[in-house]
């Protein structure tokens, strides 16, 4: 089943290494669909609007291009508002003062945070929502780098397992089912083809299985240098080796140079390949200096032949 198929989709993968950019160019991809697809920044700040030349971030929810909206759910908001609500009635919230009730519950269940996030992710792929946004085919979350983006997904089934009755449980059971049914939700893993960004995408799989019992549904390593030459030329190349003017001695070491760094993560990929289950496919580094619509919608045009 194609990951654009599904009704949300979380991106995740270290620091750095493209997540924002490929939640984009997916959400994109999907669009050109026919799909009605939302993006959700799990951010203080929202990136995409700037990113497809839209003017400031709104609060809400946004259509940032035709088919596609964007919204950021910022975490420590998001479990702000949720307490807020559940306490406004509760006499013991006036009793002890808004903040130091805040701090109890904090303090008596981690995890609260990821639980209420998860919570309006899930919200966003929902074809009835519980708020009353716009109804969307497809949410991709942009989650926050690795660690905290399978706390995200492990929050569900945390809190189905330590609250015994009542609402938080029925709802942590109902989001929980919904991120463990491969029809629903896809995950899919941002790498660049370096050594360690590499090992920690294997370690993520593992992580995933060996924690969750979920799956990566694909691997996008992104950010890879072209091959520009076949082995017989960087063989030529090699061996020319400080003969010739001083610009051509230039250029071959500028060209001896790409061709070794692509090499090396040509090299990388194929070891990631190896070792984990999930497909994998790649993105072309951009040379130009900003990503906008138009590199986006060419990371979106590799992302659709592949996904
Ligand atoms: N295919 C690419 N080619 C060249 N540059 C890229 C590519 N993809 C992303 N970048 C650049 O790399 C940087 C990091 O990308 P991005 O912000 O998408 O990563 P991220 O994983 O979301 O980062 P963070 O963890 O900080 O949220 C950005 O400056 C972005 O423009
Ligand atoms: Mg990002």
């Amino acid at each position: 089943m194609s990951l654009l198929d599904k009704r949300l989709v979380v991106v995740t993968g270290k620091g750095g290494v493209g997540k924002t950019t490929i939640a984009a160019a997916l959400g994109l991809a999907a669009a050109r669909r026919g799909k009605r697809v939302i993006v959700c920044e799990v951010a203080a700040q929202q990136r995409l609007p700037a990113m497809l030349g839209q003017p400031g971030a709104a609060d809400g929810e946004q259509e940032l291009a035709p088919g596609l909206s964007g919204v950021a759910v910022d975490p420590e908001r998001t479990k702000e508002e949720w307490l807020r609500y559940q306490l406004r009635s509760d006499t013991l919230a006036g009793l002890l003062g808004g903040s130091r009730v805040f701090q109890y519950l904090t303090a008596a269940a981690p995890g609260l945070t990821e639980l209420v996030t998860m919570g309006k992710v899930w919200d966003l792929a929902q074809l009835e929502r519980r708020t009353e946004g716009a109804v969307y085919d497809l949410a991709i979350v942009d989650a926050p780098a690795t660690g905290h983006g399978l706390a995200m997904l492990r929050a569900p089934s945390t809190y189905a397992g330590v609250a015994r009755v009542g609402p938080i449980r029925r709802q942590a059971l109902i989001i929980d089912a919904f991120v463990r049914d491969t029809d629903a939700t896809g995950v899919l893993a941002a790498a660049l083809p370096e050594e360690m960004p590499v090992n920690e995408t294997i370690e993520l799989e593992g992580r995933l299985r060996d924690e969750l019992g979920m799956a990566l549904d694909a691997i996008v390593v992104n950010a890879v240098y072209p091959q520009r030459f076949s082995a017989a030329d960087a063989r030529r190349l090699g061996a020319l080796d400080g003969r010739g003017s001083a610009e051509a001695r230039a250029a071959a070491a500028a060209a001896l140079s790409e061709e070794r760094r692509a090499r090396a993560e040509r090299s990388q990929t194929a070891r990631l390949r190896r070792a984990a289950k999930a497909p994998v496919f790649t993105l072309p580094f951009i040379f130009e200096p900003d990503i906008g619509l138009e590199q986006l919608e060419r990371l979106a045009s590799v992302l659709e032949r592949r996904l």
